[in-house]
């Protein structure tokens, strides 16, 4: 920990930390639920979407470490973890994609008025994975929508079009003690 005055940059990062494993929890739950109704490929997609949000939350920490500034781990609230159908958990997964996106063009924002463009080019990565989160979650929305009452052509459709696990992208922001 340094003694160094934090940016507003650095702060609100330290709130994103915090968005990150909120979003990850709340994969889980939703992975959880998908488990229980016997929906193997939206369970394999959602915990694997998880495990990526604990990366990103990851990638933060170790930039904020790097940077010599405060890395605090947040406690979070429990997330919403019972659903009506299978739509509801897609569209709040949708609804939370869109809610990240603003908050990491408000952080690039930030960087840049700050004129900080070291910070400002660390946004990047994340702005660029947040248009593709967010359309995997509204495309796989329109499915669910589409198929409530045969979900196996949900199943069909994950097992198809989106690979549960991606390739390493080596563009990606180092996580503090690597990426799982
Ligand atoms: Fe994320
Ligand atoms: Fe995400």
């Amino acid at each position: 920990m340094s003694d160094l005055p934090s940016s507003t940059f650095h702060d609100l990062l330290s709130r994103q930390i915090r968005n990150e494993f909120t979003a990850s929890q709340q994969y889980t739950a939703v992975a959880v639920y998908c488990d229980d109704e016997d929906l193997p490929q939206m369970a394999a997609h959602f915990y694997a979407q998880a495990l990526e949000e604990r990366n990103h939350a990851m990638m933060m920490v170790k930039y904020l470490v790097d940077a010599d500034a405060e890395a605090t781990i947040p406690g979070i609230e429990a997330p919403e973890s019972r659903f009506a159908d299978i739509v509801a958990p897609v569209s709040l997964a949708l609804e939370q994609e869109k809610r990240v996106s603003d908050q990491i063009a408000a952080l690039a924002a930030v960087a840049r008025e700050e004129g900080d463009y070291q910070s400002e080019q660390f946004t990047h990565w994340f702005l660029k994975e947040q248009i593709e989160e967010v359309a995997t979650m509204s495309d796989l929305l329109k499915v669910v929508e589409r198929s409530a009452d045969d979900p196996m052509r949900i199943e069909d459709y994950l097992a198809r079009e989106v690979p549960s696990s991606r390739e390493p992208d080596p563009t990606a922001p180092a996580a503090a003690g690597g990426a799982v």
